[in-house]
């Protein structure tokens, strides 16, 4: 994995004017020194090999169990799986995992209804607090709807309950009903939790090899772990370098349809984690070459406040050569002798220039190829550059008070 600065606008003098602040992040990361630090906990991660047996037995009996998983939860306790599961699954076979308890439409949980009623289903229930309204609404339509279909014993077996180990209401039903729980741990936030029981229960669930996985994050773990040459700094200091430089907004681009929810999961890490104190880049995205059709216009011409991250994924798993006759009609030719993945690292490399030429920064982030141990790699690198760019902006980049805002109003509406 590597970043490349070259079109960012940024120079060795402007990085180098950083390097004092960048020691004081660090240390206040690694000595757990600054805000937030009980929420440290994702920096050194390592999980207990009985905590990952666990994990793959309940994986496993998901598998034998049920033709579908419905996975509960919502922000932290759902963007990561579905990241990792999007990200390494085929773009078109069915998936054996779907969410719900991510907002509170009935369309939706009734669609999914009508969708699972004719496949054996189970459940993972996932809340770190065990109180948030969204999830807590689709668990009780949902273990309902499994107590009549399979009664409570069965709906028992079928139940998995991913939550605080000792608190919360989430807690108190399965200690209840005596359904299998697995815990978040206290010093990992929401948003920082995909490599705990969080994300690896459902990603194991879905048949991905979380060794893998983990064994990219333990690796950027030691990789990403000094102060100098470190990549994730690197980009903590360019946003921060752009930001100040009025680069108020950042894309993050993509040219891999499956890459979608990395980015939505990076959204909600960036956004939750520096939005706040009236601070903070605002994180959005962009799917191409799809987007270039549609907001590539506002990308090239629009307000100068923007500067783009490109995820590079160099290689193919499945590349298409092209074969162009001379006298075919559909004037294709000149992709003869090329593949049609250099065609769209090359509609990347055209856009990587078109918009440094219109003034919007290119950070690029290149990695050799979308598996798990590099998705692992990936998402590790941007939690460390997350806590660290928090630090640059000075903010708390582990809590989240500005959520409660929207839920006391809309409670009081509820009479709640
Ligand atoms: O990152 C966070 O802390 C939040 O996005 C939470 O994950 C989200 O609000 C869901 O909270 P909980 O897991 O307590 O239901």
């Amino acid at each position: 994995m590597k970043i490349n600065l070259k079109n960012s606008s940024i120079n060795s003098e402007e990085l180098e004017s950083c390097s004092r602040i960048i020691r004081v992040a660090h240390e206040k990361l690694h000595l757990k020194t600054g805000a937030g630090s009980d929420f440290l906990g994702w920096v050194n991660l390592k999980i207990e090999k009985s905590e990952l047996e666990k994990i793959k037995c309940a994986a496993k009996r998901i598998r034998e169990k049920s033709d579908i998983l419905i996975v509960i939860g919502i922000g932290g306790s759902y963007l990561g799986a579905r990241a990792v599961i999007d990200a390494l699954s085929h773009n078109f076979y069915p998936k054996n995992v779907i969410f719900a308890g991510n907002n509170l439409s009935p369309d939706y949980l009734n669609d999914l209804l009508d969708y699972v009623s004719t496949k054996s289903i189970t459940l993972n229930v996932i809340s770190k607090s065990g109180t948030t309204t969204e999830p807590a609404i689709a668990f009780k339509v949902l273990r309902d709807y499994m107590e009549k279909r399979y009664g409570k014993e069965e709906t028992k077996e079928r139940i998995f309950v991913t939550t605080d180990k000792e608190k919360g209401v989430l807690k108190e039903i399965s200690d209840q009903n005596g359904y299998e729980t697995f815990v978040v741990p206290d010093d990992v936030g929401g948003r920082y939790s995909v490599f705990t029981a969080v994300g690896l229960l459902p990603i194991a669930a879905a048949g991905i090899d979380i060794d893998k996985i983990l064994s990219g994050v333990y690796d950027a773990e030691e990789e990403f772990k000094e102060l100098e040459k470190n990549p994730c700094y690197e980009y903590a200091a360019a946003r921060n370098i752009l930001y100040s430089k009025g680069k108020k907004i950042e894309l993050l681009v993509n040219y891999e349809p499956k890459l979608h929810y990395i980015s939505e999961w990076w959204k909600q890490l960036f956004g939750e984690s520096e939005g706040k104190e009236g601070k903070g880049i605002f994180p959005a995205s962009v799917d191409n070459t799809t987007d270039l059709h549609s907001m590539g216009q506002y990308i090239q011409e629009g307000e100068r406040s923007l500067f783009e991250t490109v995820i590079n994924i160099r290689e193919a798993y499945r590349d298409i050569e092209f074969s162009v006759p001379e006298d075919s009609i559909d004037q294709l030719q000149y992709l003869n002798g090329q593949t049609m993945n250099e065609v769209n690292h090359k509609a990347m490399k055209g856009t990587v220039i078109a918009h440094t030429e219109g003034n919007v920064p290119n950070i690029m982030i290149e990695i050799d190829r979308l598996d798990e141990y590099n998705i692992g790699k990936l998402l590790y690198f941007f939690e460390k550059a997350c806590g660290i760019s928090g630090y640059l902006l000075d903010v708390n980049p582990f809590n989240q008070p500005g959520v409660e805002a929207y839920k006391k109003e809309m409670f009081r509406l509820l009479g709640k």
